[in-house]
Protein backbone atom coordinates (compact mmCIF):
# COMPACT_ATOMS: atom_id res chain seq x y z
CA UNK A 1 0.00 0.00 0.00
CA UNK A 2 3.00 2.45 0.75
CA UNK A 3 4.91 1.63 -2.18
CA UNK A 4 1.81 1.79 -3.89
CA UNK A 5 1.55 5.28 -2.73
CA UNK A 6 4.87 6.23 -3.15
CA UNK A 7 4.82 4.89 -6.67
CA UNK A 8 1.75 7.41 -7.44
CA UNK A 9 3.62 10.14 -5.71
CA UNK A 10 6.67 9.92 -7.55
CA UNK A 11 4.93 9.35 -11.48
CA UNK A 12 2.47 12.48 -10.37
CA UNK A 13 5.75 14.29 -9.67
CA UNK A 14 7.41 13.04 -13.20
CA UNK A 15 4.20 14.40 -14.75
CA UNK A 16 4.32 17.24 -13.35
CA UNK A 17 8.15 17.58 -14.23
CA UNK A 18 7.12 16.70 -17.62
CA UNK A 19 4.26 19.17 -17.88
CA UNK A 20 6.24 21.88 -16.73
CA UNK A 21 9.51 21.56 -18.60
CA UNK A 22 7.24 21.29 -21.55
CA UNK A 23 5.55 24.60 -20.58
CA UNK A 24 9.30 26.03 -20.54
CA UNK A 25 9.77 25.03 -24.02
CA UNK A 26 7.21 26.30 -25.82
CA UNK A 27 7.23 29.22 -28.69
CA UNK A 28 4.31 31.27 -30.65
CA UNK A 29 5.30 32.23 -33.23
CA UNK A 30 3.15 34.59 -36.00
CA UNK A 31 4.42 33.95 -39.48
CA UNK A 32 3.29 36.17 -42.56
CA UNK A 33 5.41 34.50 -45.04
CA UNK A 34 3.76 32.02 -47.35
CA UNK A 35 3.01 28.71 -45.47
CA UNK A 36 4.58 26.61 -46.92
CA UNK A 37 8.31 27.98 -45.81
CA UNK A 38 6.65 28.78 -42.49
CA UNK A 39 5.87 24.94 -41.79
CA UNK A 40 9.65 24.23 -42.62
CA UNK A 41 10.93 27.15 -40.64
CA UNK A 42 8.77 25.53 -37.32
CA UNK A 43 10.17 21.57 -38.23
CA UNK A 44 13.81 22.90 -38.57
CA UNK A 45 13.62 25.01 -35.29
CA UNK A 46 11.64 22.20 -33.42
CA UNK A 47 14.50 19.54 -34.65
CA UNK A 48 17.39 21.34 -33.75
CA UNK A 49 16.45 22.63 -30.58
CA UNK A 50 13.47 20.38 -28.97
CA UNK A 51 11.64 23.73 -28.29
CA UNK A 52 7.52 23.14 -29.30
CA UNK A 53 6.95 26.53 -32.12
CA UNK A 54 3.07 26.65 -31.56
CA UNK A 55 2.62 28.82 -35.32
CA UNK A 56 -0.19 30.68 -37.08
CA UNK A 57 0.10 32.19 -40.40
CA UNK A 58 -1.15 35.32 -40.48
CA UNK A 59 -0.86 38.22 -43.40
CA UNK A 60 1.76 41.02 -42.05
CA UNK A 61 -1.01 44.04 -41.58
CA UNK A 62 -3.61 41.19 -39.58
CA UNK A 63 -0.53 40.73 -37.40
CA UNK A 64 0.19 43.86 -36.63
CA UNK A 65 -3.40 44.60 -35.73
CA UNK A 66 -3.24 41.12 -33.80
CA UNK A 67 -0.57 42.32 -31.37
CA UNK A 68 -1.91 45.54 -30.85
CA UNK A 69 -5.10 44.25 -29.87
CA UNK A 70 -2.80 41.75 -27.55
CA UNK A 71 -0.55 44.68 -26.23
CA UNK A 72 -1.70 44.09 -22.92
CA UNK A 73 -1.74 40.49 -22.51
CA UNK A 74 0.15 39.01 -25.27
CA UNK A 75 -0.11 35.98 -26.68
CA UNK A 76 2.51 35.72 -29.24
CA UNK A 77 6.07 35.72 -28.89
CA UNK A 78 7.69 36.17 -31.81
CA UNK A 79 6.81 37.72 -35.41
CA UNK A 80 8.80 36.27 -38.30
CA UNK A 81 8.79 37.31 -41.72
CA UNK A 82 6.12 39.90 -43.45
CA UNK A 83 6.87 43.24 -44.79
CA UNK A 84 8.90 45.21 -42.75
CA UNK A 85 6.63 48.64 -42.90
CA UNK A 86 4.00 46.78 -40.16
CA UNK A 87 6.99 45.39 -37.93
CA UNK A 88 8.42 49.02 -37.97
CA UNK A 89 4.95 50.31 -37.28
CA UNK A 90 4.89 47.93 -34.35
CA UNK A 91 8.12 49.14 -33.01
CA UNK A 92 7.39 52.83 -33.26
CA UNK A 93 4.06 52.00 -30.75
CA UNK A 94 6.57 50.12 -28.24
CA UNK A 95 4.57 46.59 -29.01
CA UNK A 96 7.70 44.88 -29.87
CA UNK A 97 11.04 44.38 -27.48
CA UNK A 98 14.21 46.00 -28.05
CA UNK A 99 17.22 43.10 -29.15
CA UNK A 100 20.41 42.87 -30.88
CA UNK A 101 21.45 39.87 -31.79
CA UNK A 102 24.92 38.71 -31.84
CA UNK A 103 24.62 38.17 -35.11
CA UNK A 104 23.44 41.28 -36.50
CA UNK A 105 26.98 42.23 -37.68
CA UNK A 106 26.87 39.43 -40.62
CA UNK A 107 23.81 41.11 -41.80
CA UNK A 108 23.59 42.87 -45.06
CA UNK A 109 23.75 46.53 -44.55
CA UNK A 110 19.87 46.90 -45.52
CA UNK A 111 18.72 44.24 -42.42
CA UNK A 112 21.52 46.25 -40.16
CA UNK A 113 19.79 49.44 -40.83
CA UNK A 114 15.64 48.25 -40.18
CA UNK A 115 17.09 47.28 -37.18
CA UNK A 116 19.01 50.43 -36.22
CA UNK A 117 16.20 52.75 -37.43
CA UNK A 118 13.95 51.06 -35.06
CA UNK A 119 15.84 51.18 -31.91
CA UNK A 120 16.52 47.48 -32.10
CA UNK A 121 12.93 46.58 -32.19
CA UNK A 122 12.83 44.94 -35.39
CA UNK A 123 15.24 43.19 -37.96
CA UNK A 124 15.51 42.35 -41.43
CA UNK A 125 15.90 38.80 -42.41
CA UNK A 126 15.33 38.92 -46.30
CA UNK A 127 14.03 41.57 -48.98
CA UNK A 128 12.58 41.41 -52.51
CA UNK A 129 10.85 43.91 -55.12
CA UNK A 130 7.04 44.51 -56.09
CA UNK A 131 6.22 43.78 -60.03
CA UNK A 132 3.53 41.74 -60.91
CA UNK A 133 3.03 37.91 -62.57
CA UNK A 134 1.02 36.71 -65.66
CA UNK A 135 0.20 33.98 -67.35
CA UNK A 136 1.47 33.41 -70.48
CA UNK A 137 -1.02 31.06 -71.52
CA UNK A 138 -4.65 33.07 -71.38
CA UNK A 139 -2.07 36.17 -72.61
CA UNK A 140 -1.35 34.66 -75.61
CA UNK A 141 -4.78 33.02 -75.86
CA UNK A 142 -6.23 36.52 -75.52
CA UNK A 143 -3.57 38.41 -77.49
CA UNK A 144 -2.81 40.64 -74.71
CA UNK A 145 0.19 42.21 -74.97
CA UNK A 146 2.90 42.06 -71.96
CA UNK A 147 2.16 45.14 -69.20
CA UNK A 148 6.14 46.43 -68.92
CA UNK A 149 4.52 49.12 -66.56
CA UNK A 150 2.35 50.42 -64.13
CA UNK A 151 1.00 52.46 -66.62
CA UNK A 152 0.27 49.59 -68.67
CA UNK A 153 -2.18 48.03 -66.22
CA UNK A 154 -4.75 50.51 -67.08
CA UNK A 155 -5.13 49.54 -70.40
CA UNK A 156 -9.13 48.24 -70.79
CA UNK A 157 -8.46 45.10 -72.18
CA UNK A 158 -7.36 43.92 -68.42
CA UNK A 159 -10.88 44.61 -67.39
CA UNK A 160 -11.88 42.21 -64.47
CA UNK A 161 -8.54 40.58 -65.51
CA UNK A 162 -6.19 41.69 -62.46
CA UNK A 163 -5.99 40.54 -58.89
CA UNK A 164 -4.09 42.56 -56.08
CA UNK A 165 -4.46 42.29 -52.06
CA UNK A 166 -6.33 44.70 -49.57
CA UNK A 167 -3.70 46.76 -48.18
CA UNK A 168 -5.31 46.28 -44.52
CA UNK A 169 -4.78 42.63 -44.12
CA UNK A 170 -1.80 42.25 -46.79
CA UNK A 171 2.16 43.67 -46.59
CA UNK A 172 2.25 43.26 -50.11
CA UNK A 173 -0.35 45.24 -51.27
CA UNK A 174 0.36 48.20 -48.29
CA UNK A 175 3.47 47.92 -50.07
CA UNK A 176 2.12 48.58 -53.43
CA UNK A 177 -0.08 51.43 -52.23
CA UNK A 178 3.02 53.06 -50.37
CA UNK A 179 5.21 52.75 -53.89
CA UNK A 180 2.61 54.41 -56.10
CA UNK A 181 2.41 57.62 -53.66
CA UNK A 182 6.03 58.30 -53.92
CA UNK A 183 6.14 57.08 -57.56
CA UNK A 184 3.26 59.30 -58.24
CA UNK A 185 2.13 61.82 -55.37
CA UNK A 186 -0.73 60.47 -53.07
CA UNK A 187 -4.08 62.30 -55.22
CA UNK A 188 -2.03 60.60 -58.37
CA UNK A 189 -1.50 57.56 -56.97
CA UNK A 190 -5.16 57.68 -56.06
CA UNK A 191 -6.38 58.46 -59.16
CA UNK A 192 -4.38 55.92 -60.67
CA UNK A 193 -5.48 53.05 -58.02
CA UNK A 194 -9.40 54.19 -59.04
CA UNK A 195 -8.66 53.41 -62.61
CA UNK A 196 -7.11 50.48 -61.73
CA UNK A 197 -10.48 49.38 -60.15
CA UNK A 198 -11.94 49.03 -63.01
CA UNK A 199 -10.09 46.09 -63.88
CA UNK A 200 -9.32 43.99 -60.82
CA UNK A 201 -11.68 41.50 -59.87
CA UNK A 202 -10.74 40.99 -56.19
CA UNK A 203 -8.51 42.12 -53.37
CA UNK A 204 -7.67 39.23 -51.84
CA UNK A 205 -6.53 38.72 -48.21
CA UNK A 206 -3.30 37.58 -48.54
CA UNK A 207 -0.33 39.27 -51.14
CA UNK A 208 0.67 36.05 -52.74
CA UNK A 209 -2.79 35.08 -53.15
CA UNK A 210 -3.31 36.78 -56.53
CA UNK A 211 -0.27 34.99 -58.35
CA UNK A 212 -1.40 31.78 -57.36
CA UNK A 213 -4.66 32.20 -58.57
CA UNK A 214 -3.02 33.86 -62.01
CA UNK A 215 -1.09 30.24 -62.00
CA UNK A 216 -3.90 28.42 -61.56
CA UNK A 217 -5.75 30.39 -64.88
CA UNK A 218 -8.12 31.99 -62.66
CA UNK A 219 -7.04 35.68 -63.19
CA UNK A 220 -4.68 36.56 -65.76
CA UNK A 221 -2.34 38.52 -63.42
CA UNK A 222 -1.48 39.50 -60.00
CA UNK A 223 0.51 42.39 -58.49
CA UNK A 224 2.70 40.50 -55.94
CA UNK A 225 5.92 40.53 -54.68
CA UNK A 226 8.31 38.87 -57.57
CA UNK A 227 9.96 35.97 -55.72
CA UNK A 228 6.44 35.05 -54.98
CA UNK A 229 5.93 34.89 -59.49
CA UNK A 230 9.20 33.40 -59.31
CA UNK A 231 7.87 30.86 -57.15
CA UNK A 232 5.14 29.66 -59.37
CA UNK A 233 7.15 29.55 -62.28
CA UNK A 234 9.60 27.46 -60.52
CA UNK A 235 6.70 24.69 -59.40
CA UNK A 236 5.91 24.82 -63.09
CA UNK A 237 3.22 27.47 -63.75
CA UNK A 238 3.17 29.34 -66.67
CA UNK A 239 3.89 32.25 -64.91
CA UNK A 240 6.03 35.42 -66.52
CA UNK A 241 7.31 38.35 -63.60
CA UNK A 242 7.54 41.76 -64.36
CA UNK A 243 9.96 44.51 -62.77
CA UNK A 244 7.55 47.82 -63.68
CA UNK A 245 9.70 49.90 -65.75
CA UNK A 246 8.99 53.16 -64.07
CA UNK A 247 10.18 51.80 -61.04
CA UNK A 248 9.28 49.74 -57.81
CA UNK A 249 9.04 49.67 -54.02
CA UNK A 250 10.37 46.68 -52.10
CA UNK A 251 10.30 45.08 -48.15
CA UNK A 252 12.47 43.99 -45.90
CA UNK A 253 10.93 41.55 -44.41
CA UNK A 254 11.28 41.59 -41.07
CA UNK A 255 11.36 39.66 -37.12
CA UNK A 256 10.34 41.07 -34.02
CA UNK A 257 10.14 40.01 -30.42
CA UNK A 258 6.68 40.57 -28.94
CA UNK A 259 7.17 42.94 -25.87
CA UNK A 260 6.34 41.42 -23.03
CA UNK A 261 6.51 37.58 -24.75
CA UNK A 262 6.03 34.73 -21.94
CA UNK A 263 8.79 32.88 -23.25
CA UNK A 264 11.30 35.55 -24.04
CA UNK A 265 14.16 33.24 -24.45
CA UNK A 266 12.82 31.11 -26.11
CA UNK A 267 12.33 33.99 -28.62
CA UNK A 268 15.81 35.48 -28.30
CA UNK A 269 16.61 31.34 -29.39
CA UNK A 270 14.35 31.47 -32.71
CA UNK A 271 15.86 35.64 -33.67
CA UNK A 272 19.28 34.04 -33.54
CA UNK A 273 18.80 30.95 -35.24
CA UNK A 274 16.32 32.35 -37.97
CA UNK A 275 19.41 34.75 -38.66
CA UNK A 276 22.17 32.44 -39.28
CA UNK A 277 23.34 31.87 -42.92
CA UNK A 278 22.53 28.25 -43.00
CA UNK A 279 19.03 28.24 -41.71
CA UNK A 280 18.37 31.24 -44.82
CA UNK A 281 20.31 29.05 -47.26
CA UNK A 282 17.17 26.56 -46.71
CA UNK A 283 14.77 29.30 -47.94
CA UNK A 284 14.93 27.77 -51.35
CA UNK A 285 13.86 24.33 -50.61
CA UNK A 286 10.59 25.86 -49.54
CA UNK A 287 10.81 27.90 -52.79
CA UNK A 288 10.97 30.99 -51.08
CA UNK A 289 13.45 33.32 -53.42
CA UNK A 290 13.76 36.49 -51.30
CA UNK A 291 17.13 37.66 -50.65
CA UNK A 292 18.73 36.90 -47.34
CA UNK A 293 19.63 38.91 -44.90
CA UNK A 294 22.72 36.80 -43.83
CA UNK A 295 25.49 38.29 -45.96
CA UNK A 296 27.13 34.48 -46.24
CA UNK A 297 23.68 33.12 -46.82
CA UNK A 298 22.98 31.53 -50.22
CA UNK A 299 21.10 33.60 -52.70
CA UNK A 300 18.97 31.44 -54.96
CA UNK A 301 19.60 31.95 -58.53
CA UNK A 302 15.86 32.17 -58.86
CA UNK A 303 15.91 34.97 -57.18
CA UNK A 304 15.04 38.47 -58.34
CA UNK A 305 18.38 40.27 -58.13
CA UNK A 306 18.04 44.70 -56.97
CA UNK A 307 20.84 45.11 -59.77
CA UNK A 308 18.39 43.95 -62.17
CA UNK A 309 15.63 45.80 -61.37
CA UNK A 310 14.86 49.90 -61.48
CA UNK A 311 14.34 50.46 -57.63
CA UNK A 312 12.71 53.64 -55.97
CA UNK A 313 14.69 54.58 -52.38
CA UNK A 314 11.58 53.57 -50.64
CA UNK A 315 11.35 55.72 -47.34
CA UNK A 316 10.75 53.29 -44.98
CA UNK A 317 10.97 55.99 -42.26
CA UNK A 318 7.13 57.62 -43.53
CA UNK A 319 5.67 54.65 -44.68
CA UNK A 320 6.67 52.53 -41.74
CA UNK A 321 4.67 55.51 -39.55
CA UNK A 322 1.65 54.26 -37.82
CA UNK A 323 -0.02 57.67 -38.85
CA UNK A 324 0.98 57.52 -42.49
CA UNK A 325 -0.17 54.25 -42.41
CA UNK A 326 -3.42 54.91 -40.78
CA UNK A 327 -4.17 57.95 -42.80
CA UNK A 328 -3.55 56.14 -46.57
CA UNK A 329 -5.54 52.78 -45.54
CA UNK A 330 -8.52 55.22 -44.52
CA UNK A 331 -7.93 57.32 -47.48
CA UNK A 332 -8.11 53.58 -49.72
CA UNK A 333 -11.11 52.50 -47.77
CA UNK A 334 -12.82 55.66 -48.68
CA UNK A 335 -12.12 55.56 -52.19
CA UNK A 336 -11.42 52.36 -53.56
CA UNK A 337 -12.23 49.49 -51.42
CA UNK A 338 -15.99 51.28 -51.30
CA UNK A 339 -16.31 51.07 -54.53
CA UNK A 340 -14.50 47.29 -55.33
CA UNK A 341 -16.53 45.46 -58.00
O1 LIG B 1 4.86 35.01 -49.85
C1 LIG B 1 5.95 35.57 -49.19
C2 LIG B 1 5.75 37.05 -48.96
O2 LIG B 1 5.59 37.74 -50.18
C3 LIG B 1 6.87 37.68 -48.18
O3 LIG B 1 7.99 37.99 -48.96
C4 LIG B 1 6.19 38.87 -47.59
O4 LIG B 1 6.89 39.39 -46.50
C5 LIG B 1 4.84 38.31 -47.22
O5 LIG B 1 4.58 37.28 -48.16
C6 LIG B 1 3.75 39.32 -47.25
O6 LIG B 1 2.52 38.70 -47.12
P1 LIG B 1 1.19 39.54 -46.99
O7 LIG B 1 1.11 40.45 -48.17
O8 LIG B 1 0.13 38.50 -47.02
O9 LIG B 1 1.25 40.30 -45.72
Amino acid sequence: MRLALMASVALAGLTMNAATSRAAEELNLICSADVVICEMMQQMFQTDTGIQVNMVRLSSGETYAKIRAEARNPKTDIWWAGTGDPHLQAASEGLTQEYKSPLLAGLQDWAKKQAESSGYRTVGVYAGALGWGYNTEIFSQKNYKEPKCWADLLDASFKGEIQMANPNSSGTAYTALATLVQIMGEDKAFEYLKNLNANVSQYTKSGSAPVKAAARGETALGIVFMHDAVAQTAEGFPVKSVAPCEGTGYEIGSMSIVKGARNLDNAKRWYDWALKADVQSHMKDAKSFQLPSNSKAEVPKESPKFEDIKLIDYDFKTYGDPTERKKLLERWDREIGANAN
